[in-house]
């Protein structure tokens, strides 16, 4: 019999998305997709098999996606966590989000540390998850299911370190560009609700903004973008990055 999967991800951009659904699927048939941008709370579900992925933010998971976790009960179920980073470095991000897995009472048996394009430069790890990436993590997915099949679970360890890295952010919001026709989906895309879209502007909360970049990334009129001093340090910053193929990282 197929396995129910529950599916829970942030993804401001869709790579995490997209990289947790290739695995989720090569899992079972049966996918229950929740996304933590949109559900403020979490009841029990018949699923069997729990994926938690989270884009890597600083070398952390973000804070939104640790705020969400605190309200979902394990409740002893198995769990696969993917920590989806824009090839720098992923560094805590994983240890922290199977720290967080385990305090909320999930068992966590396989973890992925895998590549998506950058989505603050896209040029980084453009077009990634491909091909490539896609049947490395189904053969991940294959290995999970062995694992699933054989039990008792052997005990694995993720790269991290104890305290995390600090990451209090970035201090600053995307701005709106005159050819905004105010039509408000990125207003209804925003995890945090910083966006009032007013007759004649786009007002930004930069207190309320954790720069996830959904906004800019659902605008249809590619008139939500990055203050271009910020685009500018950053693209220079991460420019390095811009040929290196970095390689998914497997658990299990
Ligand atoms: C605020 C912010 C911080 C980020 N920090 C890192 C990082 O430390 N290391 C890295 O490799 N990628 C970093 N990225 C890139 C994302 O981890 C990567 O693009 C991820 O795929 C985004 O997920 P999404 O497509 O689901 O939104 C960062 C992106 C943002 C928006
Ligand atoms: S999505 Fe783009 S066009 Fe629509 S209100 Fe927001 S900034 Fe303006
Ligand atoms: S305003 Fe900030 S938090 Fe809201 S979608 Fe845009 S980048 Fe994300």
């Amino acid at each position: 019999m197929q396995r129910k999967v529950d599916f829970y991800y942030f993804s401001p951009t869709g790579g995490t998305k997209k990289a947790g659904e290739i695995f989720s699927r090569e899992i079972s048939e049966n996918v229950n997709f929740i996304d933590l941008a949109k559900e403020k709370e979490f009841p029990q579900t018949d699923g069997e098999l729990a994926v938690l992925a989270a884009p890597v933010f600083g070398g952390r998971i973000p804070a939104f996606v640790a705020e969400k976790l605190k309200k979902i009960d394990g409740a002893g179920k198995k769990a696969v966590t993917f920590a989806v980073y824009g090839v720098r470095a992923y560094e805590d991000a994983l240890a922290e989000l199977n720290d967080a897995a385990a305090a909320r009472g999930f068992q966590v048996i396989a973890s992925a540390a895998a590549v998506a394009q950058h989505s603050i430069v896209p040029s980084v790890g453009a077009g990634r998850p491909d091909e490539k990436d896609a049947a490395e993590i189904q053969e991940f997915a294959r290995k999970v299911l062995d694992k699933l099949a054989q039990g008792p679970d052997a005990a694995f360890e993720v790269p991290g370190n104890r305290p995390y890295k600090q990451w209090g952010g970035m201090p600053a919001a995307p701005i709106s560009l005159p050819s905004c026709n105010q039509c408000k989906k990125c207003a209804d895309a925003c995890p945090t609700e910083a966006i009032a879209v007013k007759e004649n502007e786009v007002e930004t909360d930069a207190e309320k903004c954790i720069l996830c970049m959904a906004c800019t990334a659902v605008c249809p009129e590619h008139a939500r973008i990055l203050p271009p001093p910020l685009k500018e340090k950053l693209e220079e910053k991460l420019g390095a990055f811009k040929d290196v193929r970095r390689a998914n990282e497997f658990y299990l």
